[in-house]
């Protein structure tokens, strides 16, 4: 008998596949009605393939032995609870490292040459009344990373080939670092030209990078936030890039997705991405075998590839 496993919202087609071909998979996400599909799978499903995870659905399936997660930020998946009722979990790093710094360089040289607004510039044929305003450069900036973790380091290494200085903020100082450790925050966005974001969701970065953090990144500063919504005082955020008090921000992730506040929408500072840092094929395709990997591991009584309890 194929181990039931619950899907809790739409993956990759390779990985729904290759799901559908090891194990037997309820979709909650498509369920008319989720409470009726969760009592009738009650003493059935062992696995979870997917996010969106806390106690109340735990303990709708007392039989749940893991949780798989699409993503390497689990913040949508209640650790200590999970750890309370002995269910492992686990995330898919490092395969999107390399999509997730290229897209971050990426945004930033987007932001500093205004290139969204010079491609609307040549649609809209206004070329032909003069040339597109001079802009900004990365060399020579001091860039400040908060969260020199897996990403963060490759995002670093991107930065020094634009010749930018790397600079870093973290709980810990990572000794074999090339670059300059702040233990402050306020005191990193005071010394950056920009700050990049890509530390973790959750409690202990909720809100980190407050109204004092952007005004110490100031009016010359960049804001680039790749982490998660919920590092960023987003009302102070959107106030201080409507008045000049920080140059300009490029946002992939947002508080309240896919909702992003409409104010932003007017502002020629300001470009805005989907929350598609880990969004090509192939690392998307990476993402879903190593959620796969893992269940299967977990369902033969192997060690985990990648386990965060
Ligand atoms: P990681 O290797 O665990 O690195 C996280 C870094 O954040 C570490 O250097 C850590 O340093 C720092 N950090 C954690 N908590 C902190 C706190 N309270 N204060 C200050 N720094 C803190 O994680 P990763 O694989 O690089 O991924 C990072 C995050 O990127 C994910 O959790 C996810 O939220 C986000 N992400 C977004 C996308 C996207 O599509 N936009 C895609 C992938 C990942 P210390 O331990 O020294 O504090
Ligand atoms: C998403 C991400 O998981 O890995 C993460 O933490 O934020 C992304 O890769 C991805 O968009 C799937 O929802």
């Amino acid at each position: 008998m194929a181990v039931e496993i619950l899907q809790t919202h739409k993956l990759l087609a390779s990985c729904e596949q290759a799901l559908a071909e090891r194990f037997t998979v309820h979709k909650l996400h498509e369920a008319a009605d989720r409470d009726a599909l969760l009592a009738s799978l009650k003493d059935r499903v062992r696995g979870i393939a997917g996010g969106n995870a806390g106690p109340e659905l735990m303990d709708k399936l007392p039989k749940l032995e893991i949780i798989a997660n699409f993503g390497v930020g689990y913040d949508s998946i209640d650790t200590a609870a999970a750890r309370q009722r002995n269910i492992r979990v686990t995330n898919t790093p490092n395969v999107l490292n390399d999509a997730m710094a290229e897209i971050t360089i990426g945004l930033m040289i987007s932001l500093a040459r205004r290139l969204p607004q010079g491609d609307q510039y040549v649609r809209q044929g206004k070329w032909k009344s003069g040339s597109f305003p001079l802009q900004s450069e990365l060399n020579g900036k001091t860039v400040g990373i908060l969260g020199l973790g897996r990403i963060g380091k490759e995002v670093a290494t991107r930065a020094q080939a634009m010749r930018m200085r790397v600079v870093y903020h973290g709980r810990h100082k990572q000794p074999n670092e090339p670059y300059v450790y702040y233990d402050k925050l306020v005191d990193m966005a005071r010394d950056a030209d920009w700050l990049v974001l890509i530390a973790p969701g959750g409690k202990s970065t909720d809100r980190i990078v407050s109204r004092e953090v952007l005004q110490a990144l100031g009016p010359e500063g960049f804001l680039v936030n790749m982490g998660r919504g919920t590092l960023v005082d987003e009302p102070a955020l959107v106030e201080l890039l409507q008045s000049g008090g920080i140059a300009g921000a490029a946002l992939d992730v947002f508080e309240k997705e896919p909702s992003v506040p409409e104010a932003l929408f007017g502002l020629d500072n300001v470009v805005l991405s989907p929350h598609q840092g880990s969004a090509t094929h192939q690392t998307r395709f990476k993402m879903g075998a190593l959620v796969v990997e893992n269940l299967e591991a977990h369902f033969r009584g192997e060690p985990l590839p990648s386990a965060v309890v």
